[in-house]
């Protein structure tokens, strides 16, 4: 058993949330550490992490329901472990302006888990295309008329990825000292 890997869990509907995951774990790879990836629903332990990352999409203004699942089952080894969490998100033309309502959505629905103090939270971009999505919302007209759209920026993603691996060692040294 190592204690020291990194998992990189993650919720998804539609699939762009498992590729986010993928790409942050080959990211912390290159960078030198031991990760795992796997959906959240798979996880059934933490014992082998020190520290999780874990990607959400949110739907219709709610964490999607596998990473609200994940952080209920988990809490008592979450609140010991480093946690850092990414989400999508916006999507489309007007993905940037939106970002502010939905960053406060968000922090919203973390907020809803009083003891997650998390070291990060990134809002991501989403990707949006009517051929994946799922029941129910593949049977409403308005979303299965519109357009596909990615608004995921791979290089703030990777940015993002970069500073973890300072703010996991920053926040192990204060909360040993
Ligand atoms: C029916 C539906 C509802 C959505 N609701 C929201 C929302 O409330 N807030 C938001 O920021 N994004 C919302 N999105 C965008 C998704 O979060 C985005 O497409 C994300 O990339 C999907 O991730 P996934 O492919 O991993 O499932 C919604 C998308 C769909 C299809």
């Amino acid at each position: 058993m190592q204690e020291n890997k990194v998992l990189v869990a993650y919720a998804t509907m539609s699939g762009s949330t498992q590729e986010i995951a993928e790409s942050v774990s080959q990211e912390l790879n290159r960078l030198g550490l031991t990760v795992e990836v796997h959906p959240c629903r798979e996880v059934t332990d933490l014992k082998e992490y020190r520290a999780v990352i874990l990607g959400a999409p949110l739907y219709m203004f709610r964490l999607h329901k596998d990473a609200v699942h994940f952080l209920k089952r988990h809490q008592k080894q979450l609140v010991h472990l480093l946690v850092a969490v990414f989400a999508g998100g916006p999507y489309g033309p007007n993905a940037a302006a939106d970002a502010l309502e939905v960053r406060k959505n968000l922090d919203a629905e973390l907020g809803k888990f009083t003891w997650l103090q998390p070291i990060s939270v990134q809002l991501v971009g989403g990707r949006f295309d009517p051929a994946r999505l799922r029941f129910p919302y593949n049977l409403i007209p308005a979303l299965k008329g519109s357009p596909t759209s990615d608004a995921r920026d791979w290089a703030e993603i990777q940015a993002w990825v970069n500073s973890l691996p300072d703010l996991f060692e920053t926040n192990i040294t204060s909360s040993a000292g």
